[in-house]
């Protein structure tokens, strides 16, 4: 046998390999999420015109593809770059539309099913470890997410308290932690959100990266001590609990909160389209089948009202207002519902300028920066703009990695350079926060 023949060095590298592939072919293994995604593709293509684009769209709704970017078909023109993952079994329809067409693409995942279990421990062992040797390389659950708040709640009661909002729609408990310690009575704040949309994993993975660096690094980094000497934090890892748990335990790819519709089967709100700001303008649709519905009215999601509740009661000190999204690496501020100049717009433009350069500086990884409405899409009814309107001069939403070679399932190994990078433009913008900026 050829493997044999190897070094000896070589050899006791693939042992550990040998051993994991043993571990995922041993029998009796069953797939995660029922094995639904078999089968199923993630393309990429860019319509050339805008006869292209409306034939895309149309054939899009027809076989009711899983549209990863942009978030809905609605935004697909010429030049759109759409990354679709389609189901196994629209695939030939599809596939031949585009032959018949000419319309290049590019396959980006080839099964997303080997791909989900390939990126993710899942399969193995997950880490239920406690805190002190807890996991924060690994994609956690709603329950452990939960149970690690309840644990940092009890075990850095000095620095953590940890408090709930609301319910969600399914009842589940909409916690908040409050870091930061208690060195006077006035602070300002800043409020971060992770996980308003249930797929993009890798963001309630930043909430958590940040909570833990911030607890490691307070006494040594003075960057990070005056951090949390002269502001508190609001932090809620998973915004959208009930999609969240969701896309765990039944499809992967969802996106909404799990509301009822009384005259559609569908379920969901985008909670990212639910505010009251030009709410159900462009950018967000009125179907409640749509990845992007608006909901029946401002603030229908319990969960955005929590939020929007709490945010109102504490605007007066809450200073900046940070959003995780997945994926395209870009950091956006407002505004998101129309293309025009926010007032103060040197300050806003010039802290996320400092901060893409300080996330550059560790990996040399590229985000663009800029309004959301030019630099991703025009989106109204967005918790940015919303958080902006009402008087939290900072706002900003980041969509974290990557740029779509693995798009929603950015594998586990990726999550610490990911969030490594991340922190840094995050306490850049909070160090901007407690200069003045004129
Ligand atoms: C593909 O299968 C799903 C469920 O398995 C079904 O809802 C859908 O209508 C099917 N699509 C096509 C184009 O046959
Ligand atoms: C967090 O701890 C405090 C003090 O020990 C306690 O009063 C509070 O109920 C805890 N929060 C939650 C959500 O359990
Ligand atoms: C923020 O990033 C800029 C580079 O863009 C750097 O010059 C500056 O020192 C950073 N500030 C802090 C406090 O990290
Ligand atoms: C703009 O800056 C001025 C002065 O710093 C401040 O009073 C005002 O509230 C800011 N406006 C906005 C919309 O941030
Ligand atoms: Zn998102």
């Amino acid at each position: 046998m050829k493997l044999l023949g190897k070094s000896r060095s070589r050899t006791a590298a693939f042992l550990p390999l040998c051993l994991l592939f043993m571990k995922i072919l041993q029998p009796g293994h069953s797939h995660l999420y029922n094995n639904r995604y078999a089968g199923d593709q993630l393309i990429r293509l860019i319509p050339k015109t805008e006869e292209e684009a409306y034939a895309l769209k149309k054939i899009y709704r027809q076989l009711k593809v899983d549209l990863w970017q942009p978030s809905s078909i609605s935004y697909i023109s010429e030049g759109t770059v759409t990354d679709v993952h389609i189901p196994q079994n629209a695939s030939r329809a599809l596939l031949t539309f585009l032959q018949q067409a000419s319309i290049q693409y590019k396959v980006l995942i080839e099964d997303l099913q080997k791909a989900l279990e390939k990126g993710s421990s899942l399969q193995t062992q997950r880490n239920r470890r406690s805190l002190p040797r807890y996991n924060y390389e690994v994609y956690h659950s709603l329950e452990e997410i939960q149970n690690w708040m309840h644990q940092l709640n009890k075990t850095h009661s000095g620095l953590i308290q940890m408090f709930s909002i609301g319910k969600s729609y399914e009842g589940r408990s909409l916690f908040v932690l409050k870091l930061g310690r208690r060195s006077r009575a006035y602070k300002r704040a800043v409020w971060i959100d992770c996980g308003i949309h249930a797929r993009e994993w890798i963001s309630p993975a930043f909430c958590q990266w940040f909570i833990k660096e911030a607890l490691l690094t307070y006494r040594s980094d003075p960057a990070m001590r005056k951090m949390l000497t002269h502001l508190y934090f609001y932090i809620m890892p998973v915004f959208n609990v009930d999609g969240y748990h969701f896309s765990w335990i039944n499809d992967r790819f969802w996106r909404k909160t799990r509301s009822r519709n009384s005259r559609f089967r569908c379920r969901g709100v985008d909670a990212n389209r639910n505010w009251k700001v030009k709410w159900c303008h462009e950018g967000a649709s009125m179907h409640p089948c749509d990845d992007t519905y608006c909901g029946p009215f401002p603030e229908s999601e319990p969960e955005v009202k929590a939020v929007a509740n709490f945010l109102r009661k504490h605007k007066k000190h809450i200073r900046a207002y940070l959003s995780f999204h997945a994926y395209a690496q870009m950091l956006l501020y407002p505004y998101s519902y129309k293309y025009a100049t926010i007032p103060n717009f040197s300050c806003v433009e010039s802290a996320a300028y400092r901060a893409v350069n300080a996330l550059r500086s560790v990996y040399g990884v590229q985000y663009r920066y800029g309004p959301a409405s030019s630099t991703l899409y025009v989106s109204s009814g967005s918790s940015m703009d919303w958080a902006y309107k009402n008087g939290i001069p900072y706002a900003f939403a980041f969509e974290l990695r990557d740029t779509g070679h693995f798009g929603f399932l950015l594998p586990e190994m990726l999550i610490k350079p990911t969030c490594t990078e991340t922190m840094m433009a995050v306490k850049n913008i909070t160090m901007h926060l407690l200069k003045k900026c004129h």
